[in-house]
């Protein structure tokens, strides 16, 4: 293997050349103030406008960011011709009517995740956005992560040989009294968290699991009603097998907590830690080692990685659907490839509750 140079690893976002597209953003909640507007400050996309039901909210976050335009209405900000890229970032509950909305006046979407609460729901969305003129495409971040995008380089390049097991694993302590509509969601964890996971592993491995078996469980005492221990194992075709086993319940100090990831091969493997669920809530940047036979067979190589998955990976994720959109292609993150990640979820949580192995082919 030859110089220092053929191992730089290709992980930052990929920018769209033109980034003049105006942004129109629902919702001002607080995943729009915490990483969609400064990814956006950081990339250079230009945000037009906000509208949220709180329109003093709005206000406080345009003066924050310098946004030029409150709309007062859902309807106001679809008129605007500048907006051409509607950024949804509202519970899932209120995904499907603003994007209805959106749809009708052909603008390009981007959906936070999840796109919907139940499997049944996400293909309406999706059946909605099929009709429009415009790209739709699902803000499953995670994949624009700097670890999870260094190890899709290196899988990328062949580095890993054939891969046979995907592991993440976490073990943190999670508020989530923050988040109280959250908590008597069915299957909350593995759609609210686990659910960035899923999509990596997805993503990372290009392919779709032909079965998973799942198990959850709370913590004894806990005053939330949802599940907030899952293990979630999945089953490929031919010897690819993964893993992500996350427990929310880690009572001990910060420096025992764990959030970690490796995608192993038959030629190499890649491990690392995902910094966002380091030094709660302030996190860390990601690390990264990988290991390869055909790159140094007996050395670990540690590339220090920038970024980090909150804000930097925002950039990613709008990035991927304005190329796709100058590029006259579907986005990588769209609404029907989330589909498959949301078909995964949701047998996850059937796999739950009927114990019992669940097939992919059953949610259709
Ligand atoms: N990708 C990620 O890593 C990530 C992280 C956190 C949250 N999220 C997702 O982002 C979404 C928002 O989360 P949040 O933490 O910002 O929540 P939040 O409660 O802080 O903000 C939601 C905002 O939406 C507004 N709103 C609700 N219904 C609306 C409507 N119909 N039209 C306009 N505005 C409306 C509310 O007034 C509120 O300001 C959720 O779906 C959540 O799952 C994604």
């Amino acid at each position: 293997m030859g110089g220092l140079d053929e191992l730089a690893l290709q992980y930052q976002p990929l920018l769209p050349e033109n980034r003049t597209r105006g942004i129109g953003i629902v919702g001002a909640g607080e995943i729009v103030q915490a990483a969609h507007l400064p990814a956006y400050q950081k990339a250079g996309y230009r945000v037009v406008g906000i509208y949220d039901i709180d329109s003093a909210k709005a206000r406080r976050v345009a003066d924050m960011f310098q946004i030029r335009t409150v709309f007062d209405s859902l309807s106001a900000l679809l008129e605007a011709d500048e907006v051409e890229i509607v950024d949804i970032a509202v519970p899932a509950t209120q995904v499907r009517s603003v994007v209805e909305a959106a749809v009708g006046r052909n603008k390009h979407i981007l959906c936070q995740k999840p796109l919907a609460e139940s499997y049944d729901e996400a293909r309406a969305i999706a059946a909605i956005c099929a009709s429009g003129r415009g790209k739709a495409a699902v803000n499953q971040q995670m994949r624009w992560a700097p670890g999870i995008q260094a190890s899709y380089d290196i899988i990328r390049r062949g580095w890993l040989g054939t891969v046979t097991q995907a592991t993440i694993q976490v073990n943190v302590l999670t508020p989530w009294d923050h988040w109280p509509w959250m908590t008597g969601v069915k299957g909350m964890e593995l759609l609210y968290h686990s659910i960035h996971y899923l999509d990596a592993i997805r993503y990372l491995v290009g392919d779709d699991p032909d079965y998973l078996f799942a198990d959850g469980a709370k913590f004894p005492g806990q005053p939330w009603a949802a599940d907030t221990r899952t293990t979630v194992m999945m089953h490929f075709p031919g010897e690819l097998r993964a893993l992500i086993h996350d427990n929310h319940n880690n009572w001990a100090p910060q420096n025992d907590w764990y959030a970690t990831f490796r995608f192993e091969g038959t030629r190499g493997i890649v491990k690392g830690t995902n910094g966002a669920l380091y030094d709660y809530p302030v996190g860390r940047g990601d690390t990264l080692s990988f290991l390869s036979q055909d790159v140094e067979p007996h050395t670990w190589i540690t590339p220090q990685l920038a970024g980090r998955w909150f804000p930097d990976a925002f950039m990613g994720s709008m990035g991927e659907l304005m190329r796709a959109i100058d590029e006259e292609r579907e986005p990588q993150n769209s609404v029907q490839d989330n589909l498959k990640t949301l078909r995964m979820v949701f047998a996850a949580i059937r796999s739950i509750e009927e114990k019992r192995p669940v097939w992919l082919e059953e949610l259709t």
